[in-house]
């Protein structure tokens, strides 16, 4: 008899893992519980090299890893959907506006080479022959080859499109409600009420603007008088300003501050976005973990975790996709996911 799955979530991680199980010829449900969930928020930075933390290794191999599947994911979803994803690979360019701040980038510089992903540096010149619109005050900075990115709403519609009528709206409040051989919850900052793991929800605030045509072709991860800031170029010119980073519990209100501690620095690096249309001013809810990592793997027989991917929930979305499916049909954990299983230490102390 076919497997029947149940994933509780419908956001990028749920769908990807549905998507992933239904091509193994799984009876696969979705249960949306129609709330906006970080996905709709995301600027869709895929970036191991410019988002690693010291002290975050296997969090680290596991974002090399995804980032390495993501051409051939995209490939494959805008193919089964015709769905285009806005997937680009032009990198990410690292700005400093200030002394103190290229300082700050050549440390980070040094620090991404060490961990192993190379970056190049550029002087403020060879900056402004990449991108002509950036301030004639930036002092210089570095280009990082190997960061992408994606345009998360896209992602979204186009997992949808791919699991089609197996999303059912439904909200999950508890799993004993939910008849399935195996039960997947991916439900982002939901997941702490539904199994009491520690997931909490960790405040991003965006604004996007709408410029005539893109202004930066590349991402944009600035620093100006020590703030940093990231700018997303979509095709279109619509150009994603983030992120705050604030532990205020589940409120999504968005605030004058978090505006100005964005667009302040933002507009310091990159001056013509003052012209620009303001078209939304989001606040969305990372989930996060104690120590920053994704909680992959069985709680209990057939329950099993898929959460708190706190920054990296775009980048992560195919590793996790590939290897949460590969438990799901064959019931055995990938090595991968040994890290970040939802009873190591680093969780609970
Ligand atoms: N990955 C970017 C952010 O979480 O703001």
């Amino acid at each position: 008899m076919t497997t029947r799955v149940a994933v509780v979530g419908a956001g990028i991680i749920g769908l990807g893992i549905a998507w992933r199980c239904v091509q193994r010829g799984l009876d696969v449900t979705v249960y949306d519980a129609g709330e906006d969930g970080a996905s709709t928020v995301a600027a869709g930075m895929l970036a191991p090299t410019s988002e690693i933390q010291a002290g975050e290794e296997a969090l680290q191999g596991l974002l090399v890893d995804s980032n390495r599947r993501w051409p051939g994911f995209a490939a494959e979803l805008e193919k089964a959907t015709g769905v285009e994803l806005g997937y680009r690979d032009e990198g990410t360019l690292i700005v400093a506006l200030t002394d103190d701040d290229l300082r700050e980038v050549r440390r980070l510089a040094g620090w991404y080479e060490r961990a192993g992903q190379p970056v190049s540096p550029l002087t403020a010149r060879q900056l402004r022959e990449r991108e002509p619109l950036l301030s004639p005050r930036v002092r210089g900075g570095a280009h990082a080859p190997q960061d992408r990115q994606v345009d998360p709403r896209r992602l979204l519609t186009a997992l949808r499109h791919a699991v089609g009528d197996r999303i059912v709206p439904r909200k999950v409040t508890d799993l004993a409600d939910v008849d399935a051989d195996r039960t997947v919850v991916a439900a982002g900052i939901g997941t702490t009420t539904l199994t009491g793991l520690p997931v909490r929800p960790v405040k991003g605030q965006t604004v996007r603007l709408k410029a005539p045509a893109p202004p930066v072709r590349h991402v944009i991860r600035g620093y100006a008088r020590s703030r940093p800031v990231y700018l997303v170029p979509r095709h279109d010119g619509e150009l994603v300003v983030g992120a705050t980073e604030e532990e205020r519990g589940a409120d999504t209100t968005v605030t004058a501050g978090g505006v100005l501690d964005l667009l302040r620095p933002a507009a310091e690096l990159l001056p013509g976005i003052v012209e620009y249309p303001v078209t939304e001013i989001l606040a969305g809810l990372r989930p996060g973990t104690p120590d920053n990592a994704p909680i992959l793997g069985a709680l209990k027989d057939n329950l099993i975790i898929a959460a708190g991917h706190y920054r990296n929930g775009v980048l992560l979305t195919p590793v996790t996709a590939d290897l949460v499916a590969e438990l799901v049909a064959t019931g055995v954990p990938p090595q991968e996911i040994e890290p970040f299983t939802p009873d190591r230490e680093a969780l609970w102390t």
